[in-house]
Parts: C-alpha cells; structure tokens; sequence
C-alpha cells in the first residue's frame, strides 16, 4: 500500500472547480445551466496582448527565463505600481509567478509550521485556510461580518496576533464578499501593527482595481512601515481577463525575495516565457479594455443585487469591489449547502455555497456577476421559481403543525 505525507490528508479545495466540474457534465448531458459559480472574467485577453505573446513566440521566446521573470516584465510592473499607487518598488523584489496563487503558497510555505499561527478571512478564499493547513500552521480565523460590509476591522485582527503569530493574510477587495476595506481601518492596523513587529502580512490585492461607487481600494504596499514584512499579491488573471495565461506577481520584502526565487526554482522554473512578453503588453499597453470590463461589472452588480433582493428569504448587501454578490440565505430556511446543490440540480443554476470559503459563510451564497445580464436575469428568475416552489411545498406541512 502507498503511504502518502500525512500532510496530503490536511490539504483542502477549491470548490469552485468541483461545482464547475457538476456543471458541465450536467450541461453535457443535455441540461441548461446558468453558471454564476466560477471566479473569472467572462471577456477575453484583449488583442494587443495576444498579439503580444504570438510575436514573442514567432520571435523564438521558447526557452527558460531567469526564475523571478524577464527583466522588462518586472520593471513594467514596478511602473504600474507606481502609476497605480503612487510607490517606488525595486524590480529585484518582484517575482513573476504561474498565477496569482503562487504567490500565497510560497508565503504560506514560508512562514507555516507545526506551533506557528497564521491569521486568514474567513469567509474568505478558500486556499488560504487550505495551505495554512498543510504547513502544519494553526488557522486563525479572522470572522467577516455582513454589518461591516464584510471589511476587517483592526481590532478584531490585532486582538487575535500572539507571540506564534507569523503571518496575517489580508484580502480586499474581497472574494466570495466583495468587501473593501476602508483606509481608516486599513490605518488603524498598520499602526497598531508597530507592536507586533514578529509578524508578516500578505496582502492578497488580486481585485484592486475593481472597486465601484468610487470606493479607494487603499493598498498595504503604500505603507513604509510595512515595507520590510509586507507580501503584495497581485496579478493579470482578473485584471486583463488572463486566467488561463497563469500570470502573477508577489513584490517581496528584501530578506524573503530570495526564498520566494528558490522556491520558484524548485517548483516550476519560471513562468512561460510567450505569457511574460503578454504580461508586459497588457500592463504598458492601452487600458481601455479594464475600464470597459470594470463599467460593465458594475452594471451587473447594480442588476444582480436589486434581483437578489427581491427574491423570498434573500438579501445582498452591495458588494463594494471584485465581481461577486454573497447574499444572506438564512431567510430561506435552507442551509448553504443544500441551496448550492438545489440550484444546481433543479433550477440549473450553479453558484457557490458560503461554506465553501470557511464556515463563516453559512447562511450565504456566492454568485460570480462576471457574465452577461441576459443569463443574470434569467438566473434569478429560475431560483424565484425555485424558492417559489419549495415554499409552496413546505406551506402545508408548516400549516399542520
Ligand atoms: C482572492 C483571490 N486571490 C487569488 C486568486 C488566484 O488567482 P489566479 O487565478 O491568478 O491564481 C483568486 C482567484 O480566484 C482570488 O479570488
């Protein structure tokens, strides 16, 4: 019999892809199937970034690059920060990785231990709470509320830091909540962080550029205090619709940005070169096509909500940036769970259970907006016939007693 790491027995998943995984083969088998589950832009890599990585393939860019990424790549990204936000970041602190999760892996590998406390949203990405279990680490839970709009306030975050406390992962604008962190809170931590100089932060600011209403998306790298324990995450996946492409970065301190490079050079080398020439396109060329992609999610999120708060038993909060509407179910009398897989299964609706990102989210769904209004009306209105009908079913019973 093989004998795994004992390790493997602690990993978790994303449920995402399983929910995607029912929904296809349902769709395969002839059923119609609105997917609001899957976390990713329904647009495509605008062209002038394609055109990017065909030349740089006809260009004969088929070999390994340095494992921290292309010089060019890591000072386009250096000068889109400090476009963005305004902060001088040296390229050697830069590593370009396969996806925005590369990043949070290295940074969860580097600091968990068996005895070490890393803190992590909960709800929250569902990989953080993942990793931080197969490093040995104790997951912290860091609860999010609905009545704060699902942002961290700091006292909740600094209250929680021990002396085993190595690492605390932040995430705004926020998947499955879609909540901001407002600069005061965002203030108060950094402060209070002074007292507890032994800890790390990884900022996870994959969505930040896609906040709405005018909400500041107020980046943890602006802060010098934290320039030598902060991990910025970032990446084109959500951005530039580039998914698929596995294209992310992680600005490092200066004492960690050689073990995020070894820890490249011991997984995957380097990134594909042709994606590194398209990464460098999208960052440098026109950014029209993030400012239509982000025009368009806020009119859906405008659609999605008022939709969602006119079904029975549902309410939603507005989500202040990415592209995810995470409403309160508790009305509904069912658990998140068994709504996920009623959606699914009889109203042809995949969206995700909140339990999926931690169990704070029960009572709560996530619907990805990142698709057309068309399949987010039609959506609604198949789980209005649902929840419609289940009350219909349970009116009797509930009559009798
Ligand atoms: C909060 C958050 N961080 C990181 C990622 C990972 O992005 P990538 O697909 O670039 O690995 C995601 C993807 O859904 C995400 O929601």
């Amino acid at each position: 019999m093989l004998i795994p790491a004992q390790r493997m027995s602690r990993l978790g998943t994303e449920s995402a892809f399983e929910v995607l995984a029912r929904a296809q083969a349902l769709a395969a088998s002839g059923r119609s199937i609105i997917n609001l589950g899957i976390g990713q832009p329904d647009f495509r890599t605008a062209p002038h970034i394609v055109a990017a990585a065909d030349k740089a393939l006809a260009d004969g860019h088929h070999g390994y690059t340095p494992a921290n990424g292309i010089l060019p790549l890591r000072e386009a990204v250096a000068a889109d920060l400090h476009r963005r936000l305004g902060v001088s970041v040296d390229p050697g602190h830069i590593v370009i990785v396969p996806g925005g999760k590369v990043t949070m892996f290295f940074a969860i590998m580097m600091f968990g231990e068996e005895g070490a406390e890393i803190l992590y949203p909960n709800p929250g990405f569902p990989i953080y709470e993942s990793v931080i279990r197969f490093s040995g680490a104790a997951p912290v839970s860091l609860p999010l509320k609905e009545a704060n709009g699902f942002a961290f306030k700091a006292e909740e975050v600094l209250e929680r830091i021990t002396p085993r406390t190595r690492l605390i992962i932040l995430n705004s604008p926020a998947n499955p909540t879609g909540g901001v962190t407002p600069k005061i809170e965002v203030e108060r931590l950094v402060a209070g962080l002074e007292r507890h100089p032994h800890v790390a932060v990884m900022s996870d600011e994959i969505y930040g550029q896609m906040t709405y209403d005018g909400r500041e998306h107020v980046s943890l790298l602006s802060y010098p205090s934290l320039s030598d324990r902060l991990i910025l995450l970032d990446g084109w996946s959500k951005t530039y619709a580039m998914t698929g492409w596995r294209m992310g970065y992680g600005v490092w301190p200066a004492s960690l940005v050689e073990h995020a490079t070894r820890l490249a050079i011991n997984s995957h080398s380097c990134v594909n070169a042709a994606a590194q020439y398209a990464g460098i396109a999208a960052l440098t060329g026109p950014q029209d096509s993030v400012a239509a992609m982000v025009g368009a999610f806020a009119e859906r999120r405008r659609i999605i909500v008022d939709e969602l708060n006119r079904l029975p038993g549902v309410s939603c909060i507005e989500p202040g940036g990415a592209f995810y509407a995470f409403p309160n179910i508790t009305g509904t009398g069912f658990p998140s769970r068994v709504l996920e897989r009623l959606l699914l299964e009889e109203a042809g609706v995949a969206a995700i259970s909140g339990t999926s990102f931690g169990a704070e989210g029960e009572g709560y769904l996530r619907f990805s907006y990142a698709s057309d209004v068309d399949s987010i009306r039609a959506a609604m209105g198949r789980i209005q016939a649902l929840l419609l009908s289940k009350k219909a079913e349970t009116l009797p019973k509930s009559a009798a007693i």
